[in-house]
């Protein structure tokens, strides 16, 4: 792999960008990271750490000091953006986009949302930016069983959750990461949008039950209506968010999920199953 410049990540403390991290760090390649708050960030010492937010545009010149390629996560508020990319492609040479398959003709994928719009929007200002890009396009996490499933499966046997038949082919983070890792460090990728997802179809069910075989545990799961899931949500997922997900549930109920080969054909490696993602996180959903 041609080892560029010193590259930014941003989102570092998160799911991504924390095994974007640590992926550049395995392959000898200098990062900073861009993080709001340094002392909690709890960052590898070999990281060179730039206090910065994207809603403060005057905090990221310091950051993006001699940056030639930035790993961009976007969870800010929409109308920080502009200010964030003028700052960015005034210094940087490319960006990769951790974005959603906004453009993919699957209605998991094509529900209305203002989660989306921001996105949208973003990859607009990056094309008008005169950076070269590349954005990643990653559907639904299998990261989100910790938040989604984590807390009921910890408290006992019971899991009740809507929408148990719709499929979703969920990516492990470290997939995500080892393609964001060849678009920073390799040329080639610009212009490049892809659509990353986990290697199968699984309805939501198969998910849940694949954390009870991997915890040697028989769980018994529930479905429950829409509305009993929003009035009993943990507090953590918002009720706007939630209504986004039964939105995307509703529409994708019935057929199977996308799956693309694009972490495979990129990486060389195939991409992570569920179960393979369960297991690494199996003490997560332990009691
Ligand atoms: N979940 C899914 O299934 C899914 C699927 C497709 C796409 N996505 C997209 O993935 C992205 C989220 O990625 P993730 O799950 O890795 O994120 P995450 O774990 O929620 O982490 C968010 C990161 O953004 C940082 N951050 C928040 N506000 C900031 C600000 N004002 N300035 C600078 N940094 C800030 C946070 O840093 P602090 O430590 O300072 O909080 C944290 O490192 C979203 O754009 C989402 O739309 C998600």
């Amino acid at each position: 792999m041609a080892v560029v410049n010193r590259i930014l990540v941003t989102g570092a403390t998160g799911t991504i960008g924390s095994q974007v991290v640590s992926q550049l760090l395995a392959a000898e390649v200098p990062v900073r990271a861009l993080v709001r708050n340094p002392q909690a960030a709890a960052l590898p010492p070999q990281v060179e750490v730039a206090p910065g937010d994207f809603t403060a545009p005057d905090t990221l010149d310091r950051c993006l000091d001699g940056i030639d390629t930035v790993f961009l996560v976007w969870v800010a508020p929409a109308e920080a953006a502009a200010p964030a990319l003028e700052r960015i492609a005034k210094r940087a040479r490319r960006i990769v986009l951790l974005s959603a398959p906004l453009k993919t003709a699957h209605p998991l994928f094509q529900q209305p949302n203002p989660s989306r719009t921001r996105a949208e929007m973003i990859e607009r200002l990056i094309e008008g930016s005169g950076l070269q890009w590349t954005f990643l396009r990653p559907g639904m996490f299998a990261a989100n069983a910790k938040g989604w499933w984590a807390p009921q499966i910890r408290a006992g046997n019971v899991v009740r959750w809507p929408y148990l038949e719709v499929p979703t082919a969920p990516i492990d983070e470290r997939d995500i990461a080892a393609v964001a890792v060849r678009t920073l460090c390799e040329e080639g990728h610009s212009g490049a949008e892809y659509v990353l997802t986990g290697p199968q179809s699984l309805s939501q069910f198969e998910q849940i039950a694949t954390i009870g075989s991997v915890l040697g545990r028989s769980l018994r799961i529930e479905e429950i209506s829409p509305e009993d899931w929003l009035s009993q949500l943990p507090s953590f997922l918002p009720s706007f968010v939630a209504k986004y997900l039964l939105d995307a549930w509703a529409a994708a109920a019935g057929q199977p999920a996308f799956v693309s080969s694009t972490v495979a054909e990129l990486t060389g490696v195939p991409a992570r199953t569920f179960l393979e993602w369960t297991a690494e996180h199996a003490a997560q959903f332990r009691g």
